[in-house]
């Protein structure tokens, strides 16, 4: 890559090419795949695809940071998995873990099944597979407006083990610290009152933000919140 890039466009080529090449010059699996566009929209049009924002660039910038929370065995839900690409990363990644990977409108790439992925087209609000360690979110959660934030947000923290983790990872600007969720433009949210809107009405429960930070990618922000042991 060059030092100096200026424009998005170049930005996208410096990326892409880096993605072409892989890491070292080793060639890598098909990491670009569908997946990344929004779920409303018929969107395979590799147009839609933000490559600094794949599996590839999450292992190089991310991974570093976020692996001390995937224990081994660790259950994980990748909710709104898309085509699985996070799934398969987590596959190979996290020793014998077990990835419930869901997604309400998209299916499984076939090449990305695994033993340890066990894909349902459901939607999370119907899911009743629950105490997971990890519920991860990759572009997803600011698409639960559908089904109403604060709701969404409790079934997710219900779903959750004591002691778990939800990692949301959406636009650095959708979540808000100061406005309620119910006065925000559609797709935006202010987790830290979700939190204590959690607090209040979730029985023998306590969920605090505990890592907040955009990623080096400058594009995304990544949200980590701890579902305490005992209350
Ligand atoms: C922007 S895509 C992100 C896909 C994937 N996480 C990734 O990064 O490749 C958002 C995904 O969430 C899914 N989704 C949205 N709301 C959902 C819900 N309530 N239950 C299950 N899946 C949902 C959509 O079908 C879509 O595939």
């Amino acid at each position: 890559m060059t030092d100096k890039i200026k424009t998005w466009s170049e930005n996208i080529s410096a990326a892409a090419a880096i993605a072409a090449r892989g890491p070292n010059g080793i060639k890598l699996k098909k990491d670009f795949g569908v997946g990344l566009e929004r779920y409303d929209t018929d969107g395979h049009d590799p147009a839609n695809i933000d490559y600094r924002n794949t599996p590839l660039t999450f292992g190089i910038y991310m991974w570093s940071n976020l692996r001390k929370y995937f224990l081994p065995k660790s259950k994980i839900l990748d909710l709104g998995c898309g085509n699985g690409r996070f799934s398969l990363f987590f596959s190979e990644k996290v020793e014998a873990a077990k990835i419930y990977a869901i997604d309400g409108f998209r299916e499984l790439e076939p090449s990305y099944k695994q033993d340890n992925i066990i894909f349902s087209k459901t939607i999370f609000q119907d899911f009743k597979e629950k105490n997971f360690d990890i519920i991860f979110m990759h572009g997803v959660f600011y698409t639960l407006e559908n089904y109403g934030f604060k709701e969404s947000f409790k079934k997710i923290i219900s779903d959750l083990k004591p002691g778990g983790f939800v990692i949301i990872i959406d636009n650095k600007f959708n979540n808000h610290i100061h406005e309620p969720t119910d006065t925000l433009i559609p797709g935006h949210y202010n987790l830290t009152e979700l939190c204590n809107i959690a607090n209040t009405e979730l029985d023998n429960t306590e969920v605090e933000i505990i890592e907040e930070y955009v990623q080096p990618t400058y594009q995304l922000k990544t949200v980590v919140i701890k579902k305490k042991e005992n209350k």
